[in-house]
């Protein structure tokens, strides 16, 4: 399926046959029996709303998916969730025994039929993630038995009726993600039942009433994202019994109230954003349970509570952009889960407490903009898994410590704008995962580069400007083969700049204010003394920075898309070049609507339906999040237009990046004409702020991974064989084409195959594999590429990426098919992984057999035999020898002898 259109006219086509259908199965039905309660119904619902796979095998709707039923046969259950449906849904109103209705995640539109008010039996109802608009039924408030209310993310506007009110076993209300005004009914917090209150993202104003909450059983109240003023009530923890508090991004005022500490359930507070003011209420120390404290960007004040040390689940905590003095208790320390630590924009002083640097678990210190006035302890990283160390902007003294070095998990170093003084010391090549941006600006350091600042391979962003560094710009530096943006000006350095792209293609500006220093790009040539310094640089720059950041196994992909980003950011610089000045900095205040800089849609049949804005709106969202790693995150996004599509959100690292670069999007351009069924190709992007978007089509069935590893456990999801050797077949034909166009992929794992609404497969990630494209004369690589359990052996030491290699990683895909195993397994025993494990069965004296899933392989001698057949195909694609492996067009030939026996 190529484009929406394609797509459509498939879904009509299934509709008329299934309309085709539905006349035979009703005439044969009357005569067999007309006896079924639901029957007239069902067949009527089915014919408006058209439900893949009812009414095909049998006229007994009860059999059919998503439909249970009472021992008198009428309908109990009705759950069509997540299956691409549209129409009118009116009909479900007479099925008057319902007790359970889910059309959550589909495409119904306009208003929710007030008939379901009918539906007395009805004790849970699922709307959500829909187009319903329109405002929320009063007849709703006749549904005496329901328990759980789910009406998020639609298009809902108007108020909560009051004739909700009624609704007293309601313990579960949920109108998220609407454009519901108005205010929140008193009688809400009196619902005695009432346990989760979900009502973010909308435009509900007012206060939270008094008393609310004092009368429930209420455990989780989120309500961020509206436009609440007035306090925080005390009545929200009067009985003791919340878990989940988030009120971030409000207008409230006042205080934390001392009362929160009565909630040692409480697990999460989190009141950003908002206009609170006074201390954090010594009492948090009574909330044992807490692990997420959020009340950044407020304007509380006082000193940071000492209380928090008692919370020994803490894990994260932040207090930015308020107005804390005082120093950081050092009793923190004995927060021993605490990850991240964030008071960055306060008026902190003294020192940095070692008792938290010697926390093992911590990964985030930000201490930004603030009045630490003590030194690097130098034992910064005697114990930390510290990734992000930020202190810039404070009154840091004394040298930067040689045990610097030891902070090897650092992702990020930030010490500028402070007093530092001393030489930059060489361990500091010793930060191997250094990648978003080492920043010692703005300090008082001497001396000379050290060399091993080449080593800083995947470092992206290097800024040693305004200092008093000396001699010349080492060319070992050429080794920082990602780097992108430099910045070495006003220092003291001498001599030619080393020839070096990423150099050249810099600013003059990144060089200036070094009298001595001359060549590319400054104005000022050193002569002819360095001809052989001259020579032209090997590589187009873009793969010569993509390829260096290889280096990491399961960080490749992280680290590319950091990459691909920066060159979107500097066509975004290009785009919006009008507006010099506010360029590159960066807006944190939440409130302001994000400013979209660059956007485009690839493919044509997207283009209407593609709304930027409401893009960026999505990634906003987080029960739109799918997944998130450390610098990117999965969204879905559903358009207005009603197309839902995945979006990869790409945290920017850099700001000022200037020149032009359109290679990427060029390449994505190309990749997005790619028209391959089972391959996803980009759509387009959007960039806006400092964060670019990839978008790409909505997978509804999630991905080969979820479907083997975490639905298999409910038996009824289990996929049967056939669906697995379809599934197999598709990402063979996918790798084959990419393949014949001679694309290598690099990361081919069961977690980048995705499944659409037919269980078709689709190959992901391949904008990754083309920015990396080996064919291009650069391929070879600094080390292995791949996810853990996927990565050929030969990788090792070829150090080259193949497409014998891709059969090896397929080939385990298909070892996962057949076993239901996960590539990597505890109980495979140490260094052995699955190929192994299977390679090894005959030496534990295990048949080929016990290595397949037994719930398939027992089924039939048919599905055994093709199970056995297509683990030859796995053996062979897994073997050791590159040369041995067959070509995936072999793999497909095979595969589809196996299906047709
Ligand atoms: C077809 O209907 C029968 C009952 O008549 C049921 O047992 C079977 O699971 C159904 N098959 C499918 C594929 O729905
Ligand atoms: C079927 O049973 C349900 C309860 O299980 C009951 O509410 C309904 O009235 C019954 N319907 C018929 C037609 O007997
Ligand atoms: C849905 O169908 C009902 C009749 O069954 C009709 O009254 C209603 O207007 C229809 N709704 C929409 C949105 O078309
Ligand atoms: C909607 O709310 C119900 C409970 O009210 C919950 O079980 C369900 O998961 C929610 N649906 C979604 C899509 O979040
Ligand atoms: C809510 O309950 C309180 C007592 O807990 C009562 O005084 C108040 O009138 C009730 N409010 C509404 C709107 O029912
Ligand atoms: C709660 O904290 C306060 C202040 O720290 C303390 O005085 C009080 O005893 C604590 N209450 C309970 C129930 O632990
Ligand atoms: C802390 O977290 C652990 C693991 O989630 C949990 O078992 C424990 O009960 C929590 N401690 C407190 C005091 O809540
Ligand atoms: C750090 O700043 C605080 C507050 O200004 C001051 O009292 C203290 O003496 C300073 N410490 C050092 C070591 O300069």
């Amino acid at each position: 399926m190529c484009s929406i259109l394609r797509e459509s006219s498939i879904v009509k086509i299934s509709r008329i046959c299934f309309s085709l259908i539905l006349v035979g199965l009703v005439t044969s039905a009357e005569i067999v029996s007309s006896e079924l309660p639901d029957q007239t119904t069902m067949f009527a619902i089915n014919e408006e709303i058209g439900v893949p796979g009812w009414g095909v095998n049998n006229s007994d709707y009860c059999y059919w998916k998503g439909i249970q039923c009472s021992s008198n046969q009428t309908v109990e259950v009705l759950d069509l969730s997540s299956c691409w449906l549209r129409g009118n849904v009116t009909l479900i109103s007479d099925l008057k025994a319902l007790k359970w209705l889910d059309l959550s995640n589909n495409y119904f539109s306009g208003p929710i039929p007030i008939d379901f008010g009918n539906l007395a039996e009805l004790e849970f109802i699922d709307l959500s993630s829909n187009k319903f608009g329109g405002s929320i039924p009063k007849e709703l408030g006749k549904l005496e038995n329901i328990r759980a209310l789910n009406l998020s993310y639609n298009f809902l506007v108007g108020g909560i009726p009051e004739e909700l009110a009624e609704l007293k076993k309601l313990q579960d209300f949920q109108i998220s993600g609407n454009k519901l005004n108005g205010s929140i009914p008193k009688w809400v917090g009196n619902l005695t039942n009432l346990k989760v209150f979900a009502a973010y993202e909308n435009s509900i104003g007012g206060k939270i009433p008094e008393n609310f909450g004092s009368a429930s059983e209420l455990e989780m109240l989120n309500l961020h994202s509206n436009l609440l003023d007035g306090l925080i009530p005390e009545s929200l923890f009067a009985n003791g019994k919340l878990e989940v508090l988030v009120l971030t991004q409000n207008r409230l005022t006042g205080t934390i109230p001392e009362f929160v500490g009565n909630c040692d359930n409480l697990s999460s507070i989190r009141v950003g954003n908002n206009n609170l003011i006074g201390g954090i209420p010594k009492t948090v120390g009574n909330i044992t349970s807490l692990t997420y404290f959020e009340a950044n960007n407020n304007n509380l004040s006082g000193e940071i509570a000492v209380e928090f040390a008692s919370c020994s689940n803490l894990t994260l905590l932040n207090l930015a952009s308020n107005g804390f003095t005082g120093v950081i208790p050092s009793e923190l320390g004995q927060l021993t889960n605490l990850q991240e630590l964030i008071v960055s924009d306060n008026s902190l002083f003294g020192d940095i407490p070692e008792s938290i640097l010697r926390n093992r678990n911590l990964n985030k210190l930000d201490l930004s903009n603030n009045r630490f006035n003590s030194t690097i302890p130098v034992d910064v990283c005697s114990t930390s898994r510290l990734q992000f160390l930020l202190l810039s902007q404070n009154f840091m003294r004394g040298e930067i410590p040689h045990e610097i070095g030891n902070c090897v998990k650092l992702l990020d170093l930030q010490l500028a704008s402070n007093y530092l003084t001393g030489t930059i010391p060489p361990e500091i090549g010793r930060l191997k995962n250094l990648q978003i941006t080492l920043n010692l600006s703005f300090n008082h350091l001497h001396g000379p580069l050290p060399n091993e600042l080449g080593k800083l391979d995947k470092l992206v962003s290097l800024d040693v400007s305004n200092n008093r560094l000396s001699g010349p710009i080492p060319t070992a530096l050429k080794g920082m083969l990602s780097l992108i943006e430099v910045n070495f000006s006003n220092n003291l350095f001498t001599g030619p700049i080393p020839a070096f792209v990423p150099f050249q293609k810099s600013l003059n500006s990144s060089f200036s204010g070094n009298k001595a220093l001359c060549g590319q790009p400054l104005s000022s040539s050193c002569g002819n003394t360095n001809g052989d310094d001259q020579d032209i640089y090997p590589h187009k720059v873009s793969y010569r920075i993509v390829l260096a950041v290889i280096g990491s196994g399961l960080a490749v992909f992280v680290s590319v898309t950091v990459v691909v980003l920066l060159f979107m950011m500097r066509e975004k610089q290009e785009n919006s070049a009008k507006d010099i000045g506010s360029l590159g900095i960066v807006d944190d205040s939440a409130n302001s609507k994000p400013l979209i800089t660059a956007g485009n849609v690839f493919v044509d049949n997207y283009r209407q339906a593609i709304d930027f804005d409401a893009v960026v709106k999505a990634t906003f969202k987080d029960g739109n999040k799918l997944s998130s790693g450390t610098f990117s995150t999965v969204y879905k996004a559903t358009m207005p237009s009603g197309l839902v599509l995945l979006v990869r959100s790409l945290k920017s690292v850099d700001q000022t990046i200037i020149h032009h670069q359109n290679k990427m999007i060029r390449e994505l351009e190309r990749l997005g004409r790619i028209c391959h069924d089972h391959l996803m190709r980009p759509l387009g992007f959007v960039i806006y702020e400092d964060v670019a978007l990839l978008l790409h089509e909505y997978m509804c069935n999630g991905s080969l991974f979820q479907l083997l590893h975490e639905n298999s456990k409910k038996p009824e999801y289990e996929p049967d064989w056939p669906t697995r050797l379809s599934i197999a077949i598709g990402v063979a034909e996918g790798l084959a084409f990419l393949h014949s166009v001679a694309v290598i992929h690099l990361d081919i794992s069961s977690g980048n195959i995705l499944l659409d609404a037919n269980m078709s497969p689709r190959v992901a990630e391949i904008e990754i594999s083309k920015l990396l494209d080996p064919s291009r004369g650069t391929a070879s690589i600094s080390a292995v590429a791949g996810s853990f359990g996927y990565i050929p052996p030969e990788y090792a030491y070829t150090m080259q990426v193949t497409a014998p290699g891709n059969v090896y990683s397929y080939g385990v895909i298909l070892l996962e098919i057949l076993t239901t195993h996960l590539p990597v397994e505890e109980e495979f025993g140490e260094g052995t992984d699955l190929v192994k494990w299977v390679q090894s069965a005959p030496t534990r004296g295990e048949t080929p057999e016990q290595i397949l899933d037994a719930r398939l392989s027992t089924v039939s001698f048919a599905w055994r035999k093709e199970m056995l057949a297509t683990l030859k195909v796995a053996l062979q694609c897994t073997d050791n020898t590159p040369a041995k492996r067959p070509k995936m067009k072999k793999v497909i030939e095979m595969l589809q002898e196996i299906k047709e026996k």
